[in-house]
Order: C-alpha cells, then sequence, then structure tokens
C-alpha cells in the first residue's frame, strides 16, 4: 500500500527551492533569452514520431528545469508512473486500477490484473468492434427497411462523446464518405430534436455509449431516440438499429438492447480516458478498424516514451512540469490550448473535462487538504478565430496566461496557401507573445509623432511580451499523431496531480449537482407556492419556473 505518511510536497526542501528560484528569475526576459542563446529552440524542443514540441518560449533555464525534475523525483513520480502502468489501485477512493494505457497495447502484449492477462479482453472488444463496424460501413448491415446506415448518432455525454467527437471531427479527412456521424450529448431537448429532424429512422442507428448507463442526460436523449423511432419502426426493428456501449449489462438490457450489441468495456478505464475503448466506436464506424488502430498505434508509442524516456526528455513529463511551473510558482490561474485546425476546434473542450475533472481536487489522495493551488481553468478555442476574439488580453492584458499551441505542418484539403497562413499565424502569435514589441520599435513605426499625442498613443502600442507557450507541430493530422496527442495530454494531467499528489482519477465533485437536481425535479411541477426546503434564491427561482412554465 501507498505511503501516506509525508507531509505534503509544498513543504519539501525542492518547493522552496523553486520559489526562490522564481523570485530570483522573474523578472528574466524570454527575448533575451533567445538573444543570449541561439541554441535554444534546439536545446528546448523534442521530437517523436510525427510530433514536435518546442518548450523554448517559456520563462525557464537549465536549472528550472532541474528543480522541476527534483520536485517529480521528490514526489516519486518514476514509482507512480511504474505504478499506473503495471494495474496498482491508483484510483484509490474507487479502488480502481487506471489502465488506459492497456487499451492501446498491441495483439500479443500482455497485462495481468488480478492475475488475468487484459490484454486478449481488450483485443476480443475491438475485433467485435470490427466486424460490426466493417458490417455497417460496407452496407451489409441494413436497417428495418432493407437500406444500408447512413446516419449514426452517439448519444453521450462527458468522456462518452468528447473524445470520440474530438477524433472524429479530426480524422474527417479519413472518415466514410456515406455515412455521417453525430453526437448529441445535452439533456436540453433542442440538441436530440434538431439532431434528428434531418434524419430517417430506416437508415438511422444509435449508439448509447453510458459507462454507467445511469447518467440522466444520455439516458433520456435515448429514451426520446427510441420513440422517434418507434414512430415508424417497430419494437422488433430496435436490434437493427441501437447499440450499446457500457460497462453496465443489466441496464442496457433493461432499456431493451439485446445485449448482443452491447460493445463492453471496464471500471479500470475512466470516462474522460475512454475513447481507446469502446466509446470509440462511432470513431471506428466513421473512419474504419484500420485507422482507428492507427489511432491506438499513436497513443501506445506515446505510452512507451512516455514510461521509458528519462523525465529530461520526456514529453508529457515536460508539459507537466512546466505548467506546475507557472501554476504553482507563478500563480497563473489558466492555461489556454489553441489548436490551428479546425478538426480539432473542440479539443480544447476534451482536454478541459481530462484536465478540470482530474485534478480539480482540493484534498490530496489520501483526503489530506491541500494548502496550495491545484489544476488551473483550461479553454481555448480555435486559431485563428480566437485571434479575432481573445488574443488582445494576452497580448496587452495583466495576466500571465501560458499558452499551447497545436498546429498540423500539412493540411489535408489541398488549400495549400490557407494552410501556409494558418501556420504563419500560429508562429507568428507564440512569437508576438514572447518577445512583445518595445518602445524603440513602436517609436520606429511612429516616426512622425511627438508631444501629447506620442504619450497617449505609445502605451498603447507597446506589448510587454514575455507570454509563454509552447509549440506542438504535428506533421499532419493523422490517426496515429492524434492518438500521440491525446496521450501526451493524459500523461501530462497525471504527472501532474502526482506531483501536487491527487487522485486524478476520480471525481467526487460532479456528483453533488447531479444530487440536488434529483431533488429539485419533482418540486418544479408542485403547486406555485408550495414549500421546499432551499434557501431564498433558489426557492425564489422554483417558483419562477412554476409560474412561467407552459
Ligand atoms: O460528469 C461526470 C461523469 O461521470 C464523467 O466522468 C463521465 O465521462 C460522464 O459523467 C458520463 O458518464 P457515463 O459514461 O457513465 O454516462
Amino acid at each position: 500500500m501507498f505511503d501516506d505518511s509525508k507531509a505534503g510536497i509544498n513543504h519539501s526542501p525542492v518547493w522552496a527551492r523553486l520559489h526562490q528560484h522564481q523570485r530570483a528569475t522573474r523578472f528574466m526576459q524570454m527575448r533575451e533569452l533567445f538573444q543570449a542563446d541561439p541554441q535554444r529552440f534546439e536545446r528546448f524542443s523534442l521530437q517523436l514520431d510525427g510530433v514536435l514540441l518546442d518548450y523554448s518560449k517559456n520563462r525557464i533555464t537549465e536549472r528550472t528545469l532541474e528543480l522541476l525534475i527534483d520536485l517529480a523525483q521528490e514526489a516519486e513520480l518514476p514509482l507512480w508512473m511504474e505504478r499506473m502502468r503495471s494495474g496498482e489501485r491508483i484510483n484509490v477512493s474507487e479502488k480502481r486500477a487506471v489502465l488506459h494505457t492497456a487499451l492501446r497495447l498491441p495483439a500479443g502484449a500482455a497485462l495481468p490484473l488480478d492475475g488475468t492477462d487484459i490484454v486478449p479482453e481488450v483485443h476480443a472488444v475491438l475485433q467485435r468492434m470490427r466486424l460490426f463496424t466493417d458490417k455497417v460501413r460496407s452496407g451489409q448491415w441494413l436497417g428495418y427497411a432493407g437500406q444500408p446506415i447512413r446516419d449514426v448518432v452517439n448519444l453521450g455525454i462527458g468522456g462518452s462523446d468528447l473524445g470520440p467527437l474530438v477524433v472524429q471531427e479530426a480524422l474527417s479527412a479519413y472518415a466514410h464518405p456515406d455515412l455521417r456521424v453525430h453526437f448529441v450529448s445535452n439533456v436540453d431537448g433542442q440538441h436530440i430534436a434538431r439532431t434528428l429532424e434531418r434524419l430517417d429512422p430506416a437508415t438511422t442507428l444509435f449508439v448509447i455509449a453510458s459507462k454507467s448507463f445511469t447518467t440522466p442526460e444520455t439516458l433520456l436523449n435515448a429514451a426520446a431516440a427510441k420513440a422517434w423511432f418507434l414512430r415508424t419502426g417497430s419494437p422488433a426493428d430496435i436490434a437493427r438499429h441501437f447499440v450499446a456501449v457500457s460497462t453496465n449489462t443489466q441496464a442496457v438490457a433493461a432499456f431493451g438492447i439485446d445485449t448482443e450489441h452491447m460493445f463492453g468495456f471496464w471500471d479500470w478505464v475512466g470516462g474522460r480516458y475512454s475513447v481507446w475503448s469502446a466509446i470509440g466506436l462511432p470513431v471506428m464506424l466513421a473512419v474504419g478498424y484500420d485507422h482507428f488502430r492507427q489511432f491506438l498505434d499513436g497513443g501506445h508509442a506515446m505510452d512507451t516514451h512516455f514510461f521509458s524516456a528519462p523525465l529530461a526528455q520526456n514529453m508529457p513529463v515536460l508539459l507537466a512540469l512546466i505548467g506546475i511551473w507557472y501554476n504553482t510558482f507563478y500563480q497563473a490561474h489558466t492555461h489556454a490550448i489553441m489548436p490551428y485546425d479546425h478538426g480539432l476546434r473542440r479539443l480544447p473542450a476534451h482536454i478541459q473535462q481530462l484536465d478540470m475533472e482530474s485534478n480539480g481536487k482540493r484534498v490530496g489522495r489520501f483526503g489530506e487538504p491541500l494548502d496550495f493551488d491545484t489544476g488551473p481553468v483550461i479553454w481555448g478555442e480555435e486559431g485563428a478565430n480566437s485571434q479575432h476574439a481573445f488574443f488582445q488580453l494576452l497580448h496587452q492584458g495583466t495576466r500571465l496566461v501560458p499558452c499551447d499551441f497545436i498546429v498540423p505542418m500539412n493540411g489535408h484539403y489541398g488549400l495549400e496557401q490557407q494552410h501556409r497562413v494558418l501556420v504563419a499565424n500560429c508562429f507568428a502569435q507564440a512569437e508576438a507573445l514572447m518577445r512583445g514589441k518595445s518602445e524603440a520599435e513602436v517609436m520606429a513605426e511612429l516616426p512622425a509623432l511627438s508631444g501629447e499625442e506620442l504619450d497617449m498613443l505609445l502605451p498603447q502600442k507597446l506589448f510587454p511580451g514575455n507570454q509563454p507557450s509552447n509549440t506542438i507541430a504535428l506533421d499532419k493530422v493523422t490517426p496515429y499523431t492524434l492518438g500521440m496527442l491525446m496521450a501526451l495530454y493524459e500523461h501530462k494531467v497525471f504527472v501532474q496531480g502526482v506531483i501536487w499528489g491527487i487522485n486524478s482519477f476520480d471525481q467526487w465533485g460532479v456528483e453533488y449537482g447531479k444530487q440536488l437536481a434529483r431533488r429539485i425535479l419533482p418540486e418544479l411541477d408542485a403547486a406555485a407556492d408550495a414549500p421546499a426546503a432551499h434557501d431564498s434564491s433558489t426557492l425564489g427561482l422554483i417558483r419562477h419556473f412554476r409560474k412561467t412554465h407552459g
């Protein structure tokens, strides 16, 4: 069992040394670091297969990294990596192993869990998914009117939505030309209503994706889909039009889905890490088994790197440590993710769940209070659009906002000039954020100005710079590089959780709101002035609904 006798990491000497180092270097300008060291990019970048990580535009020196690596050692990171890899129950509050990496292992690998090798089970499900998706994609799987499936609707939320949604959109260049995949997640009826109004039940397949198969949003959408389907199809036709992805066989059967058409996974796969499991079924339907396998292989390549590379040359570890540098020692509250790729536009939302549901915790893994800040607010939007929205604040606002730029070197759609403009914008933003614009540079641009006009305009045209960023350049968004990218962020989040002493794999914070919603739901239908035990605001809102609804 784990040793819970250690004082929090913030009481360690290396934590204090990092604070000291931050104080000593906080006025350091990245622009000067680049001037002083023409090799800085070579020194602070890494390449693996089709992925380049440039972390040179950070307020770091070699000493910073040394100290951060000492911090990782202090937190026993290598030991925790091995614990995760080997299937120890590191999700202590739920007593579960954390083995999404096992989903990406190649056939022939072995990983025993409680005395049973889980790799054959993983591959057995993949093969069932393959048989099924091949049939749908080739037109052999027929709907009740004898026609092939044309639309797939994934009903799921959180990890049962965001992961597959991102991957399916990112890989649209690989998608089946005659099969459209839709994602419905919100319990707001307009989401499913507006999706279904364009579809034909005879050619539509629903994938009900829920690890627990108890999530009300998903079950309500599934019931609405079933009712819509039964307007034209018969109950006997449900088997051809509804499949489930879940760990809960009983609940799937109770919903009326033949468990022959259920694709299972395991409690050692967390929801936000589940796109690699049968939750990836809509992706496999869209892009086919071979591309899905390449996606898994990319994830596995990142796993192999993560579990074997020295900490100082380890992409996820470096990303995590640099994040901690700002979050903990500079007290940056947020971290922005900017994919310069339209297909990756929902990646920030996926990473938001991955990071904030994992590390948005105020107690350590043994329940001890943590008296330092943990996970940052993750946010972001696709570039170049975001340049015309919130970049002003990044360039001239008052806050430190570390950013990740993600950009492919090659596009898929043959619009070469547009791709060049996209890439140029991405590189330019990272450069501008780093170097800023000095007084002398502004003056050179405003030679004719003087006096009060100059006093007024000059400060407004200055850019302080020194705003840090990482750039992750993919050769191209392929299933393989996308797998690497997504696994990169998973491991980054894990490393940060280990260093802060968090269990990154539970999410108790999500439960309370669900509990209260269950209580409020019947109260909405009570008589207008019926009492309900709430604060006056919540009660006032409930009464307002009773008065104005319907
Ligand atoms: O929001 C909480 C959560 O439990 C997520 O972790 C999960 O991805 C999502 O709900 C959906 O859960 P399920 O797949 O069980 O429907």
